[in-house]
Formats: C-alpha cells, sequence, structure tokens
C-alpha cells in the first residue's frame, strides 16, 4: 500500500505526471565502475523505499556503471512486480557503453574509434537504434518512457537524429524524448528540426542546475519556460555540498579529490551553503530539503542522487515551502561563473 509523501508534476506541456524529486540511479550499479555507486541490494532497498513513497520515476542512462544501473532497474520491477504502466523510466543514449562493468569508457576516448564501439557512440542512426535495443534488453521492458540525449553530436546531421528518434517514437519503443546538458541554441536548433518536418520534439530538458549552479537561467531555461518544456535537472545539490555541512567527507567526495569531478567552491559558494544550513537549522528541517525546496520553484522535479533510505527521507520537501524572502537570501551571494557541461 502507498502512503504518497510526494506530488506529482506535469511534464511540461505533456501529461506525463513525475514525481517530484525524480530518483537519479547513476549511483546505483557497479563499485567496479566507482567506488561511491552502490550495488544492487543496496540499491533494490533504496528504489523499494522510493517506490512506496510514491516516487515513480526513475533517471538513468545507459552508460552509468555501463549499463548495470539499468540492469537493477529492470531488476527492481521485476522483483517487486511493479506494474509497468505506473512506473516512468527515463534513460538516456549518446554515452558509449564498455563491454565490462569496470570499463571506464568516459575517460578512454579512442575507445570509440575502436570497431566494437564505433557504432555505439553518439546520435547517428545506428547509435541511437542500437543503444534503445540495449536499454530494452537491460531494463526487460518493451518501451521507455523518456528518451534523452545525453548530449548535442557535433558529428552528426541533427536531421539524422531527430528522425531516428521520432521514428522510435512511432514504433512505441519510446513515449517521449528528452535532452540533456547543451547549449541552448542547439536545443532550440534540434527542435525547430522537428517542427518543420513535423517530427516529435523533445519534452523535457536535463540540464546541471542549483544553488550553485545557475548558469541556465538566461538562455535554457527561459526557452524551456516560454516553450513548455518541462526541466528535470541533475545535480540539485550541486553533487553534495548542498546536502552537508563544509567540510564534511563521505565516500564520493574522496573519489572526487583531486579529479576534474571535485568541486570548486567560491566565497560565494560556501556563504550559499552556510545559508541552506542557517535556514535548515531555522526550520528543522535537512540541509538537501532547504537545498531541493528552492529549486523545485524553478523547475518541473529535480533529480537527486541518494545512496540510503535514509537520504531518500531527507530528499522529500512535499508541504516545506520557502518564503520569498528566503529564497532571495539564498540567491543573493551567487556569481555568474564558467558555464561547463557541453
Ligand atoms: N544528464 C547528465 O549529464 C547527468 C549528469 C550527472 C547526473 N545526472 C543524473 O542526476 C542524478 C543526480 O546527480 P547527482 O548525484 O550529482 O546529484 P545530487 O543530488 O546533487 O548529489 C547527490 C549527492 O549528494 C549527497 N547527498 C544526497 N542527499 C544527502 C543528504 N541527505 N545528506 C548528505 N548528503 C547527501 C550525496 O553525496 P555523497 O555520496 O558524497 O554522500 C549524493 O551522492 C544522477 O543520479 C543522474 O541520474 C545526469
Amino acid at each position: 500500500m502507498t502512503t504518497t509523501q510526494v506530488e506529482y508534476r506535469q511534464l511540461g506541456k505533456t501529461g506525463l505526471r513525475v514525481s517530484v524529486p525524480v530518483i537519479g540511479a547513476m549511483s546505483f550499479g557497479s563499485t567496479d565502475w566507482s567506488s561511491w555507486v552502490i550495488e544492487e541490494e543496496k540499491a533494490l532497498e533504496v528504489l523499494k523505499a522510493a517506490w512506496d513513497k510514491g516516487i515513480n520515476t526513475i533517471d538513468t542512462s545507459n552508460n552509468y556503471s555501463n549499463g548495470v544501473s539499468e540492469r537493477i532497474i529492470g531488476n527492481f520491477i521485476q522483483k517487486y512486480q511493479i506494474p509497468r504502466n505506473e512506473i516512468i523510466i527515463a534513460t538516456k543514449c549518446f554515452g558509449l557503453v564498455g563491454k565490462t562493468p569496470g570499463t571506464l569508457a568516459h575517460a578512454r576516448s579512442n575507445l570509440r574509434f575502436e570497431r566494437d564501439y564505433v557504432n555505439q557512440h553518439g546520435l547517428s542512426r545506428a547509435a541511437i537504434f542500437n543503444a534503445v535495443e540495449a536499454s530494452l534488453e537491460r531494463l526487460q521492458t518493451n518501451y521507455i518512457d523518456l528518451l534523452q540525449i545525453l548530449r548535442f553530436d557535433a558529428d552528426t546531421d541533427p536531421e539524422e537524429t531527430m528522425k531516428a528518434l521520432h521514428d522510435l517514437v512511432q514504433s512505441g519503443k519510446v513515449r517521449y524524448i528528452g535532452a540533456c546538458s547543451m547549449r541552448a541554441w542547439q536545443f532550440a536548433m534540434l527542435n525547430e528540426i522537428a517542427a518543420k518536418r513535423g517530427w516529435t520534439k523533445f519534452v523535457s530538458m536535463q540540464h546541471e542546475y542549483s544553488l550553485l549552479y545557475r548558469e541556465d537561467e538566461r538562455e535554457m531555461l527561459a526557452y524551456c519556460k516560454y516553450n513548455g518544456i518541462g526541466v528535470i535537472p541533475w545535480s540539485p545539490l550541486a553533487g553534495g555540498p548542498l546536502a552537508r555541512p563544509l567540510g564534511a567527507e563521505t565516500p564520493r567526495t574522496k573519489f572526487m579529490k583531486g579529479s576534474p569531478f571535485e568541486p570548486k567552491l567560491s566565497e560565494g559558494d560556501i556563504t550559499i551553503i552556510n545559508r541552506v544550513k542557517e535556514l535548515a537549522e531555522k526550520h528543522g528541517k535537512t540541509m538537501s530539503q532547504v537545498a531541493l525546496s528552492w529549486i523545485s520553484t524553478k523547475i518541473t522535479s529535480p533529480i537527486v542522487g541518494v545512496s540510503s533510505v535514509a537520504r531518500l527521507e531527507e530528499s522529500l520537501t512535499k508541504g516545506f515551502d520557502l518564503t520569498a524572502e528566503e529564497i532571495k537570501y539564498l540567491e543573493e551571494p551567487y556569481v555568474p561563473r564558467a558555464v561547463r557541461s557541453c
């Protein structure tokens, strides 16, 4: 029996209702891929708790733990006999999926030029179809609710990409299409091509957005708002710093240390993190609830990364609203920064 502890929001102009939050599955997979992810047994516990609380939307990607994340979701649906029509699976194509869980495909840029991988990357018709067939097999399903392109592919004719995505929707293997981090002009161009040709358009954008990274407010968020496109941002807790006091160490912070993914905090960031902490104490909430409550005033639904049931519970914000003054207080120290993720 579900006790719904979340709200549901329409994904842009579509009639599809996603939960707030969406649960991110990048942290479920194989420790061979990344030491900080949780493996199947623990991930199933988190997914079941999320489902029982009413979370109906999971975001994964074909390349997370080289497909292990998708396999865990497929196993979750089978194990708990989740009605397929009640759960929303969002996955992605574009990234290279290594042949073993521990293949660090993102770190081996030449891999995509090898025979076994050459047509398994990017957004050609072949790569997209190959990716979708493989995702369906791993997820043990015959359709994907939301297929997102992970990035813009400058090496493929955008018409080829948009036609392939349209054909997948027509075939019933994909219900909606979305896109992730790219320049606003690229996203607008792809949608324009679809509109001109009468093909399926993107219904959602998944980009980096948090109190510590607001660069897409100028163009991307404005474009999505104007066109009724749903926004489901990644790293709403900035990958962790917005969820805990400064200096706290976790397996993920240790893994990131010294890598290109290590968050570099500016003075403005530190002030924001301290303000999040201050408001959390004032309201008797967790820092992540404050950061997620803020972001939920701006977009459709944040995709949160959690590694335990306790953290999942700390990601629920239903009924907790910040005042306009508090929102301003959190935003005020932000200093524009270099654009990333494209
Ligand atoms: N499309 C893309 O390019 C893209 C890129 C990245 C992510 N994503 C998607 O977005 C999802 C979320 O990304 P993310 O994991 O970077 O997002 P996030 O929600 O900003 O960060 C998650 C991290 O925050 C920390 N955290 C969460 N709740 C906490 C709590 N209650 N107390 C203390 N710490 C807490 C944990 O850090 P520790 O593990 O250090 O404890 C956790 O790993 C991914 O799973 C994936 O689905 C998409």
